[in-house]
């Protein structure tokens, strides 16, 4: 089968950029409690370009990259998995060794695709998992779509309900709306009721998250945004409950003056600075910033089932056929000039589309 991996040049990190190689590996076989799933479309995400740039840790240059993936099971290791998942469309999880635990990981984690830990990635033909790491996917999805949902979707559920206990009638501000997990925290708060805010480099971009119902936007490359935002706020609830935060940097410096006294911010990135300034003030104001990762087994279903209660179609950019077209991706991407997830489309998405 044809699978994505990374080629190991000469270069530091950061400055190094490694080749995309397409390979051919042999297909994978069925153990006890697996099923065979035959990938239809896998999503990037911004992980997969830090991974190139030598930007992560772990990195494998053996295993296929991509942690999203959407496919339909093609083979099953036993009469009851058969009944239950032969000729399912199925996303797969994303993550490995959380179960429940709400506060973080019960043992070793890992991330699927291009590092160590986990030995599959998504940008591969065929991939063999246990039966317990696949969702059924949501009717209303395009297969594109379904790719989009599993890494930035669990991201964002858990950065805006486990972390950000974001109820309706908050306000909540999400930054960076042009990543693939703000979109998807901006879609989450608004199907639960919660007024959201956000910020961009792009105006279009703005424009955009309006019609995907955020309440308003500001653009953070001026420099007097946080102060934009507070004249934007409601009269009768004119504080933010909650930051959701993917850039890092400066981000309590602007907005502990927007919070509620305990307001909360969640960081679950650092794109433009990995490193963020508490001051005294925010100490004062009993602020509280709070990490949060991907996220338990038990989340993801959560968030699934969420996406289909509420018929979220997740936001997709570009969508490119074939694995030797991962390129194109990968270079808007590095740009930053999506709105919304990128995908690849590795097997006959025709055949899919009608199940
Ligand atoms: N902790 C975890 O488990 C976890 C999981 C997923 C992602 N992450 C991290 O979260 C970050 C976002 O991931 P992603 O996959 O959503 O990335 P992405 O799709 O590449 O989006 C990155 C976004 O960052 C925004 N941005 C750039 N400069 C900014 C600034 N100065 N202020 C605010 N936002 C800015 C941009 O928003 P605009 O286009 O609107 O300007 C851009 O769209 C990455 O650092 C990633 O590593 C962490």
């Amino acid at each position: 089968m044809k699978a994505l991996v990374i080629e190991k040049t000469n270069g530091k990190p950061g400055q190094v950029y490694y080749p995309l190689k397409q390979v051919d590996l042999p297909k994978p076989y069925v153990r006890p409690g697996e099923v065979l799933v035959k990938i239809l479309a896998a999503a990037l995400n911004h992980r997969e370009v830090f991974i190139r740039q030598h930007l992560y840790p772990g990195i494998n240059f053996e295993t296929p990259l991509g942690a999203d993936g959407v496919g339909i099971v093609v083979e099953t290791s036993s009469p009851d998995l058969e009944q239950q998942w032969k000729g399912k469309r199925v996303i797969l999880t994303p993550g490995r060794g959380w179960e429940g635990n709400e506060d973080g990981p019960e043992g070793k984690y890992a991330i699927v695709g291009g590092t160590v830990g986990v030995s599959h990635g998504t940008l591969q033909e065929y991939v063999a998992l246990p039966a317990s790491e696949l969702e059924e996917a949501p009717e209303h999805l395009s297969i594109p779509e379904a790719a989009a949902i599993p890494l930035a979707g669990l991201t964002a559920w858990r950065a805006t309900f486990t972390k950000g206990k974001l109820r309706a009638g908050h306000n909540v501000l999400i930054t960076g709306i042009g990543g693939g997990v703000a979109l998807f925290a901006l879609q989450f708060a608004v199907a639960a009721g919660a007024t959201a805010f956000v910020t961009s480099g792009s105006e279009e971009k703005i424009a955009r998250a309006k019609e995907l119902g955020a309440a308003a936007g500001v653009n953070y490359r001026k420099e007097d945004w946080s102060k934009q935002l507070k004249g934007l706020l409601p009269k009768n609830r004119s504080y933010l409950d909650t930051v959701i935060d993917g850039a890092g940097g400066d981000i309590v410096l602007q907005t502990y003056g927007l919070l509620k006294p305990g307001g909360v911010i969640v960081s679950y990135g650092m794109t433009t600075n990995p490193k963020v300034v508490f001051p005294m003030q925010a100490v004062l104001k009993n602020i509280e910033i709070r990490g949060s990762t991907m996220g338990s087994r038990k989340e993801f279903k959560e968030m699934v089932s969420f996406v289909n209660k509420h018929g979220i179609k997740p936001v997709v950019s570009t969508t490119v056929n074939g694995l030797g077209r991962a390129d194109e991706v990968f270079e808007i991407m590095k740009k930053g000039t999506q709105f919304g997830k990128l995908v690849v489309e590795v097997g006959d998405t025709g055949e899919a589309a009608k199940l």
